[in-house]
């Protein structure tokens, strides 16, 4: 996959290749996760996903990304209760984000909220562990309160305030939602963080570390990084693969929605990975816990497209390495639970300040400012003329 490297072009001075999109090119040593390809493989500090899936939890799962190992049972409880206590979010942010228009999407919402507690938590301290510390329970603790609180904002509500007697995940879903979940969705709910959690360097964790490298605070660290979720290439995928879905309409119209796709070069939304040349070990455990939700819920009728779109695809895409991605099973694990379209993005980005922040940390402990160089292409050197002697600027 990626553009024809028949093509490289070699810097300069230094004689490296440029490669569109850095693919391929390694731009940090990280100890936080390893993800393998070819053989579908995917471990959080040494840990296989499915096994962090199957008995780990959302809060045990971002404190090992973090600071390296699994807590002990009391650490875990510490953590536990100094992130229950700071869910609640300032009336002044709650204020301003009732200043924002109620058709805004919700991860610009997210952006502007998150980038907003650099506001309240000024004092840039990021070589103070206590600092660190605090910042992490802070970003954690408040993101899922902020986009539960613009879900009622918009809808003219004043936001749920959390409940300290659910656990992280069951109380989102009822800020959220309003009503407490049943338990076996709460559980569901917090695997699908765990499985968003991290991803080595994806596109917004880059921008977290470009943006960590300028030893700015870890607000704007976040902020930066929500901001590059947002895209549909990225994060913004889960959106468009259920709109895809329902465009499709039927399983028995996916083989001609593929061939049509394929001879309009359009993208199937959900599909390919720079990483994966396999189907995305995170889309097989999202597709068993969409099963998990319709046994219990009752079924979503797209699941039967989207089967229909990944068992056609297999002989389309397939030999190009293009197969189902942490996106395509999603939307529909969290549309049975009850979460708005437009808040699945809000939902990773709730995952992933996770990996953003482990990365953070870890960027502080070796720290040089990302620079990176280029291959200039524009204009020689040329001299400033007058207006009346210039043609037309044909670019504007
Ligand atoms: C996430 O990086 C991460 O880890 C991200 C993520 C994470 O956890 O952080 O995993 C989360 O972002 C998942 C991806 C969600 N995005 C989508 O589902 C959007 C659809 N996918 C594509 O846009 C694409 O597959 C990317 C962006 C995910 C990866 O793109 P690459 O590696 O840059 O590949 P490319 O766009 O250069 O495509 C290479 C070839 C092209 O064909 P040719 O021109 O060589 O003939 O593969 C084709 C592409 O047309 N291709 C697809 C396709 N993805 C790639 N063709 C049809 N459908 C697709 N989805």
């Amino acid at each position: 996959m990626g553009q024809d490297r028949s093509a490289d072009i070699h810097h300069e001075r230094s004689g490296i290749v440029f490669r569109p999109g850095l693919e391929g090119v390694p731009v940090t040593q990280s100890a936080i996760c390893d993800i393998d390809g070819l053989q579908g493989r995917l471990a959080y500090r040494g840990y296989p996903l499915e096994e962090m899936a199957a008995h780990s939890t959302f809060l045990e799962t971002t404190y090992l990304l973090i600071w390296g190992e699994l807590p002990s049972p009391q650490e875990l409880r510490d953590f536990e209760a100094e992130v229950q206590m700071h869910r609640r979010v300032s009336f002044r942010v709650r204020d301003m984000m009732k200043c924002f228009p109620a058709t805004g999407h919700p991860m610009d919402a997210l952006q502007s909220s998150a980038a907003s507690l650099g506001l309240f938590y000024s004092r840039r301290a990021i070589d103070d562990p206590q600092y660190v510390y605090d910042a992490v329970v802070r970003l954690i603790a408040k993101i899922p309160t902020m986009v539960a609180a613009f879900q009622l904002i918009r809808k003219g509500q004043d936001p749920i305030q959390p409940r300290d007697d659910l656990a992280y995940s069951a109380n989102f879903l009822y800020m959220l939602t309003e009503r407490e979940p049943d338990p076996l969705a709460a559980r569901i709910f917090d695997r699908c963080l765990i499985l968003h959690a991290e991803h080595s360097l994806n596109a917004s964790t880059f921008s977290a570390r470009v943006t960590a490298s300028t030893l700015t605070d870890p607000y704007a660290v976040v902020a930066s990084a929500v901001g590059t979720l947002a895209g549909p290439l990225h994060g913004g995928a889960n959106e468009d693969v259920l709109a895809m879905l329902e465009e499709i309409g039927h399983p028995d119209r996916a083989a001609a929605f593929l061939e049509e796709a394929m001879a309009t070069k359009r993208k199937v939304m959900g599909f390919g990975h720079r990483e994966y040349r396999v189907k995305d070990p995170r889309a097989v455990i999202l597709q068993s816990l969409a099963e998990e939700m319709f046994a219990r819920f009752g079924k979503d009728e797209m699941y039967d497209v989207a089967r229909a779109v990944e068992h056609e695809a297999a002989t389309r895409l397939g030999p190009k390495g293009i197969y189902p991605n942490v996106d395509f099973y999603s939307g529909l694990v969290y549309r049975k639970l009850g979460i708005p379209r437009d808040l699945f993005t809000p939902v990773f980005a709730i995952s992933r300040v996770a990996g953003w922040l482990a990365h953070w940390r870890e960027q502080l402990g070796a720290n040089r400012i990302f620079r990176p160089s280029q291959i200039y292409t524009g204009a020689k050197a040329r001299s400033w003329i007058h207006g009346e002697d210039r043609a037309p600027a044909t670019g504007a």
